[in-house]
Formats: C-alpha cells, structure tokens, sequence
C-alpha cells in the first residue's frame, strides 16, 4: 500500500519539533517516528561498548548492531546522549547504515496506519524527499536553549544554563555544517518559527498548513 500521507518535519534541537510531531500524528492518525532516537541510541551504544562517538569504526558498529528495546526514553533523552548523537551523526556510515530503517518506516508504517510522521533533520531532503508535506521548525538560539534547560531540569538533570547554550552551539554547527545531509531546510518546506508560539500555537498553524496541502 502507498502510505496517504507523509510528512517530514525537520528542525535544529529544541526547536518544538517533537511535540509537534506526536500532535500531528495523533490529529491525522499517522505513526510516529522521532529519528534523533536512532541517532542517540546509536551515540549511547558506542559509549557503552566503551567507545569513542567521534571515531567511524566504533559508531558505525554501534549502528549496525542496533537494538532499539536495549534503551528506555529516559536513555536517550540526556544531554551525553544528544551530543554523543551528534557525532555519530556526523558519519556518513552511520547515516547510511540508518537509512533503510527510516524509509521503510515511511513506505510501510506500523500500527496499520495509512500514512507517517517522521521527524529529523534530513527526512525532507534526504529520508522522504517525496514527502506529501514538508515543514522546517525553527526557533532563535536562547528560546531553544531556555526550553532545553527547562525540560532537563524538570527530569531532575543537574544541568548548568552556559553548558547547554555551549552543547546546542556545538550541536548546531556539526549538524548544519556537515556534508553529507547537513540541517537545512527542502526547497519547498513550509518554514514555521516557534521563536514566539506556544506549543497551541504551532500545532493549529501546522494542522492548517497540512489540511490545506491534503485538500489540494
Ligand atoms: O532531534 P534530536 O535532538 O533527538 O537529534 C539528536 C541528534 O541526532 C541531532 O543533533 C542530529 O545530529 C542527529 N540527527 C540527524 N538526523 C536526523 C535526526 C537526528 O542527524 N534525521
């Protein structure tokens, strides 16, 4: 079956483009799927096979071995982890050995669903470039990293407010500067800044982006 309806939502970190991506899937029945989580699962299982995310040959075993139910959300979901993604995701061997996972994902969505959501960074230019819908979430540096300290501290993560502005920096800079699949947004992409949204805000403007391009 041709899934009905994909969607590609892609951002930098932080930018509300998780949470906008679950509302999205349950408000059109689409599954779900949070990409960044195969790049941390793959960044956590370097690091607990005791090597270096930064090094090919560790990452790109860590990637090909990977087991998904080897991690609780709560793994994946540390700033070591998020940086340890970060470079693993900067290995195009690593990108490639990740790949298959997500079109399959898109072309033959799980749970029954006819279509899918997938978030990322590259699903608009590179995973699912035939996306019925494609949308670049943005936000400035200092809301991403207010909501970023937000969320750690309410996980109880004893976090210092410079050391996650510096961690996002550096995040941004490997993820848009790299050359295979850099962050940039797919020529088409609806560009949405949630610099000044509530989270209400940003899902009722998606939903309407969506129903008009669906409507067409
Ligand atoms: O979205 P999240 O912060 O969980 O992603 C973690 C890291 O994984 C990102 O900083 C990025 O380097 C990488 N990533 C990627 N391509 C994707 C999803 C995530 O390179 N499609």
């Amino acid at each position: 079956m041709i899934p009905s309806l994909v969607v590609a939502l892609d951002g930098p970190a932080a930018s509300g483009k998780g949470t906008l991506a679950r509302r999205l899937a349950e408000a059109f029945n689409l599954a779900y799927l949070d990409t960044g989580s195969l790049y941390r699962a793959t960044g956590v299982a370097t690091l607990r096979a005791g090597g270096n995310p930064a090094h090919e040959s560790d990452a790109v075993k860590a990637a090909q071995s990977l087991d998904l139910s080897n991690f609780s959300p709560a793994d994946l979901r540390t700033e070591e982890a998020g940086v340890a993604a970060s470079q693993v995701a900067f290995i195009p061997a690593v990108r490639a050995a990740l790949l298959d996972f997500q079109r399959n994902f898109a072309k033959s969505p799980p749970g029954g669903k006819s279509g899918a959501v997938l978030d990322g960074r590259d699903i608009g230019t590179v995973v699912c470039p035939d996306a019925t819908v494609k949308i670049f979430v943005e936000a400035d540096l200092e809301t991403r990293v207010q909501r970023r300290v937000k969320e750690l501290r309410e996980k109880g993560e004893n976090i210092i407010e410079a050391r996650v502005r510096a961690d996002m920096q550096a995040r941004d800079a490997r993820d848009k500067d790299r050359s295979v699949a850099p962050l940039k947004p797919a020529d088409e992409a609806f560009t949405l800044d949630t610099s000044n949204m509530t989270a209400d805000e940003a899902f009722a403007k998606a939903r309407a982006y969506i129903e008009s391009k669906i409507k067409r």
